[in-house]
């Protein structure tokens, strides 16, 4: 079956009773996308950021009557920013579409993250293999791709290592396969711990690592390692929490932060920690001893 899509851009006040209409109209999916290539800030982990334009594209059945869904929209008084823009798509499996896009790709000494519907092209190196489902951690964000490389210089083995936020478990499975002795992944997204219990069966680490809701970690528990890749304002918030889990000269990397926020999740840190900063793109790693 192919299906058209119907592109609307609207201010983002509109988005929720546009979306709303759209699903009622018969849309099967709906897409929001930045509409003025704005640099999304977000203020608070557990509140969903936005951006001031956006462009809701809806997905619906070839037969449906989208002059009909035009008319619904001017009628209920959402005003549209740009010409409504409708185009024919072929039918595909739309959940799991990005998979022909996602190859096996190589993070750091050795180190590979391997989609597990392909053939590693180094089987004698680390390989994690890793289906993200519809968590994130695929190892292709800067913001992964930055802890990936610094777990791969480490000398993990023998290592308690941390992953906070784990997404699709990616950091604390790769942590396990380059050495260390075992890991706790965390994560407040329930799917994100099911893939990551996925994940860690596919690589034969299970025994070694715990997955569970952060209030289900151990009381007191310290790794060696520790990893975070957040956002700079769960950084800060969880700043005392994810010091204290920190061993004393244990490590401890903070990922998720955009340059012109580095300072702020720095300072958070810099009385516990020497820290260390790199770059890739417009993301920040910082990493440091605990003194
Ligand atoms: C950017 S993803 C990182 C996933 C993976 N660790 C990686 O490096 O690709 C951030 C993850 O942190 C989780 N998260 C956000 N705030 C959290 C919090 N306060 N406690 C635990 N997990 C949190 C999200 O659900 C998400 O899965």
């Amino acid at each position: 079956m192919a299906w058209q899509k119907l592109a609307l851009r609207v201010a983002q006040e509109h988005t929720d009773s546009l979306s709303e209409l759209l699903q009622a109209a018969g849309a099967i999916s709906l897409t929001l996308e930045d509409a003025a290539n704005e640099l999304l800030i977000e203020t608070h982990w557990h509140e969903m950021p936005l951006w001031r334009q956006v462009t809701l594209s809806a997905l619906f059945p070839k037969t449906a009557d989208t002059a009909m869904v035009l008319s619904a929209i001017e009628a209920a008084g959402i005003g549209l920013l740009a010409t409504p823009e409708t185009s024919a798509i072929a039918d595909q499996a739309w959940e799991r579409a990005w998979m022909d896009r996602y190859h096996p790709i190589k993070v750091g000494r050795g180190l590979w993250i391997c989609p597990s519907w392909r053939e590693p092209v180094e089987p004698a190196a680390v390989n994690v293999i890793l289906d993200p489902g519809l968590a994130f951690g695929t190892g292709t964000h800067a913001t992964t791709a930055l802890c990936l490389e610094w777990l791969a210089e480490l000398d993990l083995h023998g290592r308690q290592v941390i992953d906070y936020g784990c997404g699709s478990g990616i950091l604390a499975v790769a942590a396990l396969k380059l050495g260390a002795a075992r890991a706790w992944a965390t994560d407040l997204d329930p799917q994100a711990l099911e893939v990551a219990r996925e994940n860690a069966a596919r690589n034969q680490v299970v025994d070694r690592l715990s997955v569970c809701e952060p209030a289900q970690l151990p009381m007191g528990l310290q790794g060696d390692v520790v990893v975070a890749n957040i956002l700079a304002t769960a950084l800060v918030e969880l700043a005392p929490m994810l010091i204290a889990c920190t061993r004393n000269h244990g490590q401890i990397a903070l990922s998720g932060i955009m340059a012109h926020q580095a300072d702020d999740v720095a300072d958070a840190y810099r009385d516990t920690f020497e820290l260390a900063r790199r770059n890739r793109e417009d993301w920040v790693l910082l990493t440091g001893r605990k003194r």
